[in-house]
């Protein structure tokens, strides 16, 4: 019934409706509209309530609600038939994971205000303060070989720059392979599992950290220096659902062209927005570093390195610009 009032408040953006019309076409008492009214302003809704005017929609809450994320929502998949909501979990991926198992459709995702076990790539954690960021997972079930599943974070980091930049002008970077980084400082972490057999792909939980409205000093002093968020890059605070409106509508866009077409193009996009190539890198491997040219990416994502006059394939693991 809530969600019905609002549809039809948001259908009238800047007039008031009476509660005598919505009561009428929603067949329910006027009191019992007021009620509702009373929760959703609770719930953050910005109503104004006139005399004898009616009700109008002035604002709605930051919250990433799922009817909010569906009201102008531009995909076909991604976020349009399951969208698990929680104000706190332990970890968006472990949610996504499990649901995946219990056999949930493909396009799925799990979102949460905050998570209290948010976790990074090599076993780190994941800060991920309340109402501050996009702490998000999405279900795929990519048609690919598992040898593939790798370029699904690449896939990842394209679409939520160009997702970034298109709805902030932030003008960030993506570092190999997968953070996000706005002038040398990480503003995004992805994080992909996945669940295959030898030759096929079960599902992929591609995880997205996004630091939207965090000042520097809420940063835990250990990632002070290296973090930052898009309102720090922006001077300004950053409205989260149009954002992740965006991010989804990339991410399904890359994600419909490798199927269609392979990862030639998702990678000479990679190379575009990279940060990485042309630089030189440390390399941060198990037990020795050492540093090179970042000269390019392979066709199976990757980097390679040009140390002293040959050239290194990094596969997996870390480099420092
Ligand atoms: C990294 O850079 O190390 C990857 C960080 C990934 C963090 C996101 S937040 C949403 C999702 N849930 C998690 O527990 N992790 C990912």
């Amino acid at each position: 019934m809530r969600t019905s009032i609002l549809n039809m408040l948001r259908n009238y953006p800047n007039e008031y409706l009476s509660g005598e019309e919505i009561s009428r076409q929603l067949a329910v008492s006027r009191t019992a509209i007021w009620k509702h009214i009373q929760t959703l302003k609770q719930g953050g809704y910005e109503i104004e309530a006139h005399p004898r005017r009616g009700y109008r929609l002035k604002s709605v809450p930051d919250f990433l609600l799922p009817d909010e994320i569906r009201d102008q929502l531009q995909t076909k998949t991604l976020g349009q038939q399951e969208i698990f909501y929680f104000e706190k979990i332990e970890s968006t991926n472990n949610e996504a994971k499990k649901q995946a198992n219990l056999g949930c459709h493909e396009g799925a995702i799990v979102l949460a205000e905050m998570q209290n076990g948010g976790r990074g790539r090599i076993s780190r954690s994941w800060f991920s303060p309340a109402g501050k960021g996009i702490w998000l997972s999405v279900v795929l079930k990519p048609p690919f070989h598992p040898y593939d599943a790798p370029k699904c974070t690449l896939l990842a980091a394209v679409a939520v720059t160009k997702a970034i930049r298109s709805i902030t002008q932030v003008q960030c970077g993506i570092k190999w392979p997968n953070d996000i980084l706005y002038e040398g400082k990480k503003i995004v972490g992805i994080l992909t599992e996945m669940n295959a057999e030898m030759d096929a792909i079960n599902h992929v939980v591609i995880g997205m950290g996004i630091n939207v409205n965090i000042s520097q000093e809420e940063f835990p002093l250990d990632i002070r220096e290296t973090a930052t968020s898009l309102s720090a890059a922006a001077h300004k605070p950053i409205p989260r659902l149009p954002l992740l409106q965006e991010i989804l509508s990339a991410l399904e866009k890359e994600y419909h062209k490798v199927i269609q077409y392979g990862f030639v193009e998702m990678l000479d996009e990679w190379r575009e927005l990279s940060v990485t190539l042309g630089q030189t890198v440390d390399i941060i491997g198990v037990s020795q570093k050492s540093s090179g040219l970042a000269v390019d990416i392979d066709k199976d994502g990757a980097l390679l390195v040009e140390i002293e006059g040959r050239i290194e394939k990094i596969i997996a693991g870390d480099v420092s610009i």
